[in-house]
């Protein structure tokens, strides 16, 4: 069984990977993108594939590694680098590894939210430059989080997280849309949640908008000019979640027009290249893809990875399996 991973791990997750006696096992070290002349070489040479969220996949790897690569076991829990349907279409198995990130992702998110609305960038950039002026009345004014309206898209566990946290920590209405009908126990388990029929319903309720639904086709620029439109003048979006579902056109437009206040980001299409518009905006917190970088919570990603390989190589389901 020939095993590769594609990204450098945490140490001790590469250590239970190693010895594990799954096979022999290819570390990709130094830790740089893969190639497509790799992904290609790959296609033919490994049984097994750990991919992860930053990984681009040729399209050409599919059908080329029919036959050959049995397992995508993706290290993360975001799956959107990977089609889904073309690895089903050639029998290659694919899982993720979710949960074990909910926390640090929406402990992120909530704190993107608090920079981007009390402009703690902002104020550290003055200060770090010598330009604070001192104390007054009127210098850098943000906006009041206690007891806002927060509105979430996508109500799985990481917008379930964020729901608690702003409502239990900072007295927040809670509004949220996602397209299964939430049962009344779980909207009051996690922040008294109401559920709303439609993105541009909570969009006009929401003083913050955060996102917390997958990437991918499904959900490609579905935060538009039509979202932004419907939101409250003055709201503030926080992307903690994938930088496809954002038209940055159209967020843009919105931060110049006055109808965004302000947006804390971690995420942007075409990651780590961003457009280099994001740097002319003081009133964006920019934070390069950190949702699941804590002590722990990278490990856990890795083991999680390294729990259904083996399920998958004893021959059972593996507990996070992710179908079409
Ligand atoms: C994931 O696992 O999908 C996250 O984006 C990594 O932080």
């Amino acid at each position: 069984m020939k095993i590769l991973v594609t990204r450098a791990w945490p140490k001790a997750t590469e250590d239970r990977l190693t010895n594990a006696g799954l096979g022999d096992v290819t570390l990709r070290h130094p830790d740089t993108p893969m190639s497509h002349d790799e992904w290609m070489d790959a296609a033919k040479t490994y049984d097994v594939i750990m991919p992860t969220v930053s990984d681009k996949i040729p399209a050409e790897f599919y059908p080329a590694a029919k036959g050959k690569v049995k397992i995508f076991a993706n290290y993360g829990v975001g799956f959107n680098h990977i089609d889904i349907d073309a690895a089903a279409a050639n029998d290659i198995t694919v899982t993720n590894t979710p949960d074990v990130l909910t926390d640090c992702t929406a402990d992120l998110a909530m704190g993107l939210l608090l920079a981007a609305a009390r402009r703690i960038g902002e104020g550290e950039r003055e200060t770090r430059a010598g330009k604070w002026e001192g104390w007054r009345p009127t210098h850098m004014i943000g906006k009041k989080v206690t007891g806002a309206t927060l509105g979430i898209i996508g109500f799985g566990r990481i917008g379930q997280a964020m729901a608690r946290r702003a409502h239990n920590g900072f007295g927040m209405r809670v509004v949220f849309q996602d397209a299964w009908e939430v049962p009344e126990d779980i909207k009051a388990a996690n922040g008294n949640a109401e559920q709303l029929p439609s993105m541009v319903e909570v969009a006009a309720e929401a003083d913050f908008l955060s996102l917390h639904c997958p990437g991918g086709a499904d959900t490609y620029k579905m935060i538009n000019a039509i979202i932004f439109n419907a939101m409250k003048p003055g709201a503030i979006l926080v992307n903690s979640a994938r930088g496809d579902v954002v038209d940055e056109d159209a967020l843009f437009d919105a931060l110049d027009s006055g109808k965004l206040a302000a947006a804390g980001l971690d995420v942007y299409h075409n990651e780590p290249a961003l457009d280099p518009r994001f740097l002319k905006y003081d009133n964006i917190v920019l934070a390069p893809h950190l949702g699941s970088a804590t002590d722990g919570t990278r490990e856990a990603m890795g083991f999680r990875a390294i729990d259904n390989l083996e399920a998958f190589l004893r021959g059972d389901t593996p507990g996070d399996l992710v179908t079409p």
